[in-house]
C-alpha cells in the first residue's frame, strides 16, 4: 500500500466482504451492485469491469486455496500528494484478498448471542460501505469488553439503526419480523436482502420500519445478520433476556433458510 493512498490517509474508499461457501461466492451479484452504488456515491470510478473483477475473485480464491471463507475487496480513490479535495490524476486502487475462515461458532447459532446498546455516533451516510469504520471499531470493542457479540447502535430518536458490522432485527409480539428500512442510517446488507427474500417466499409477516430500544426489549425474538455472522439469534440485550432468553423459533427457521441459501448456488 502506497504511503499516500487515500484509503490509508482519509478512509477515502469502499469495500465489500463476500462469503465463499463450498468454493462459490455467495450473492456475488448483489455485492457487486452495492459496490457500484458505494463507488458512485463517492465518485470513485470502478477500477475494472465486473467480468474482470469476477475473474480476479476466482483467481484469488484459487491461489489461496479457499473453499470456505471470505473474499475482501477494497477500492480507494488512489495515491496522490495529501490534499483533502479529489486529486486530478489519481487512479483508483483495488485490493482483493481471500482467506479461509470458519463460520461463526455453531453454538452461537444454537444458543444465541448477547448484544449491548450504544449511541450511534456515526455519520449520516451509513448506506455507503466506506472503509472509514472507527466508530464501528470502538463499538465492537465495547461489545467485546462487555462479553457481548455485537453492539446495537441507537440513534437520537431512540431507534436502533444496526450493529457495528451487522443488521438488526426483531420479531414483535404479534409475530411480525421487523427491521429498519434501508435508509441512510444503515448499510443495506446483502444478507438482509437474502433473508427478506426468504421471508417473502415463506409468507411470514413482515414490517420494514425503525424500531425503538423499548420495542427491542419487549420483542418476542431478536436476531442479527451479516455475511460473516450469517444469521444469529440475539438472546440478551444489555443483559436482559429477549423473550424467554432462548433463540426464537422464527429466528431459527430463518437461520436454517439462510444457511441453505448460502449452500445452494
Ligand atoms: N459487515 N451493517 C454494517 C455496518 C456492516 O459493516 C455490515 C457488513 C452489515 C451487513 O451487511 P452484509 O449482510 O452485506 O454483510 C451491516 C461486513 C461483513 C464487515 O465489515 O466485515
Amino acid at each position: 500500500m502506497h504511503i499516500e493512498d487515500r484509503g490509508y490517509q482519509f478512509g477515502d474508499g469502499v469495500y465489500e466482504v463476500i462469503a465463499v461457501v463450498g468454493g462459490h461466492l455467495v450473492d456475488e451479484a448483489p455485492h457487486l451492485a452495492r459496490l457500484h452504488r458505494s463507488l458512485a456515491e463517492l465518485r470513485i470510478p470502478p477500477p475494472m469491469g465486473d467480468a474482470a473483477l469476477k475473474l480476479v475473485f476466482r483467481e484469488t480464491i484459487r491461489r489461496n486455496g479457499v473453499d470456505n471463507g471470505i473474499v475482501y475487496l477494497q477500492v480507494t480513490r488512489g495515491a496522490a500528494p495529501r490534499d483533502h479535495a479529489f486529486p486530478k490524476a489519481a487512479k483508483p486502487v483495488l485490493v482483493v484478498t481471500s482467506r479461509r475462515s470458519r463460520v461463526p461458532n455453531p453454538r452461537f447459532g444454537r444458543e444465541g448471542i448477547a448484544v449491548i446498546t450504544i449511541p450511534d455516533i456515526r455519520w449520516q451516510r451509513c448506506d455507503i460501505k466506506s472503509v472509514a469504520l472507527v466508530p464501528n471499531v470502538l463499538g465492537k470493542q465495547q461489545a467485546r469488553e462487555a462479553g457481548a457479540y455485537e453492539a446495537w447502535q441507537v440513534d437520537r430518536d431512540g431507534n436502533i439503526t444496526e450493529g457495528t458490522s451487522t443488521n438488526a432485527w426483531i420479531v414483535t409480539g404479534d409475530d411480525a419480523v421487523m427491521t429498519r428500512a434501508a435508509d441512510n442510517a444503515i448499510l443495506n446488507g446483502v444478507t438482509r436482502g437474502a433473508v427478506l427474500d426468504i421471508i417473502r417466499r415463506e409468507g411470514y409477516r413482515f414490517v420494514e420500519r425503525p424500531f425503538s430500544l423499548e420495542e427491542a426489549r419487549a420483542a418476542r425474538e431478536a436476531f442479527l445478520t451479516s455475511t460473516t455472522a450469517e444469521l444469529l439469534p440475539v438472546v440478551r440485550i444489555d443483559g436482559a433476556p429477549v423473550g424467554d432468553g432462548k433463540p426464537g423459533p422464527l429466528s431459527l427457521k430463518l437461520r436454517e433458510g439462510y444457511l441453505a441459501h448460502t449452500m445452494s448456488e
